[in-house]
């Protein structure tokens, strides 16, 4: 099947790189559940968009790791916590793509799934350079000799660049695909969670693109302010769009008169980022009811904030989860912390 907004645009598959990594498209299913609104609780199941490591991450690498390529790129530097999802997914990506990749890390706390993540992404045979905090990373990740160097290709955290995005916009295409086809109805409202922010943004333009009257909120996970600096706000989410849709338009997706805005609910984020909520461990133990794994940083405070949306909704509301089900025992299995940076190994023994 060609991939939707191409078959919507085909004018874009001549100037946008595309590589095609993920399963897609990811099923659409009931959610099921007890309490209010639950009869129109629906998923999307982005965590199954790879056979070995999925979530949401594997649809926006298709478009960047294409356009890294397609530039003769030889290593991908990007940041992350230490139990960044993405610095997981680009990791095992570029491996299978046979290019480098380094990760910057920075603290979150500490739990059986960050763990995990750094293990598989020495897996992977990624480059990790423990940073502490999250402006140290940011720093390194601006001014570091790789910035010398032609063949690098600097990623933003979560794959949040223009490429990424794009990744969503198409992901809006196959979901009106699925609903022309029956698989479910139109939605009045998909939640998902944001953090670097190209999965809210790539919905909000897709779904207009697409000519969907559905609503999208994203749910921060991540801090509003970096310091002085925004980095999870309406304000950067909304400049990430602004790209986004120059770059469509240049390549002859027709320029629309009022772009949506992108709509972030702060209510859900509780004490910072990774560190857990009451509504979102409430929210974790319903969906692992319906057999859907979600985690303390991202999904389960979007779910929890899902919930709350189902009580007043008045028709279908579609979660995207956007967390990786695959079972990766058998890639932790193979790590041997001892190779795991100094530094890392004396946090994570407190
Ligand atoms: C499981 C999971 N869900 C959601 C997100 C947030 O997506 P985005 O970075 O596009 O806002 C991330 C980002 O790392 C993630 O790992």
């Amino acid at each position: 099947m060609s991939l939707p907004l191409f078959a919507a645009y085909p004018a874009l598959a001549s100037s946008i790189a595309h590589q095609p990594m993920a399963l897609l498209p990811t099923p659409v299913e009931p959610l099921g559940g007890n309490g209010k609104g639950f009869s129109n609780a629906w998923i999307k199941r982005d965590d199954l968009t790879h056979n070995e490591y999925g979530g949401n991450k594997i649809r926006k690498l298709e478009f960047i790791l294409a356009e890294a390529v397609g530039q003769g790129k030889k290593r991908v530097v990007t940041f992350g916590a230490i139990g960044t999802n993405h610095g997981v997914a680009t990791s095992m990506l570029c491996q299978q793509q046979g290019i480098a990749c380094t990760v910057f890390l920075f603290d979150q706390p500490i739990s059986k799934t960050v763990q995990q993540n750094l293990q598989l992404m020495q897996h992977y045979g990624a480059e990790l350079i423990y940073c502490g905090s999250l402006f140290s990373s940011v720093f390194r990740y601006y001014f570091n000799q790789y910035r010398l160097n032609k063949e690098c290709y600097f990623l933003f955290a979560g794959g949040s660049n223009v490429a990424g995005t794009i990744g969503f916009v198409n992901a809006a295409f196959e979901l009106k695909a699925q609903i022309d086809n029956g698989e479910m109805p139109e939605p009045e409202l998909i939640v998902c969670p944001v953090g670097s922010s190209s999965t809210l943004a790539g919905l909000t333009i897709g779904c207009q693109l697409a000519g969907l009257n559905t609503q999208v909120k994203g749910i921060r996970v991540a801090p509003a302010f970096l310091g002085p600096f925004p980095a999870c706000t309406t304000g950067t989410v909304g400049a990430l769009m602004k790209k986004t849709q120059q770059q469509l338009e240049a390549a002859g997706v027709e320029p629309k008169e009022k772009w949506k805005k992108p709509e972030l609910i702060s209510d859900y984020y509780g004490e910072g980022y990774g560190v857990a909520t009451r509504a979102g461990e409430l929210a974790q133990l319903s969906m692992l009811q319906q057999g859907i794994k979600v985690e303390q940083t991202y999904t389960a405070k979007a779910v929890a904030a899902f919930y709350d949306e189902l009580a007043v909704a008045s028709g279908p509301c579609l979660y995207w989860h956007t967390y990786n089900s695959q079972d990766m025992a058998e890639q932790v299995e193979q790590v041997e912390n001892k190779k795991m940076p100094v530094e890392l190994q004396a946090f994570l023994a407190g």
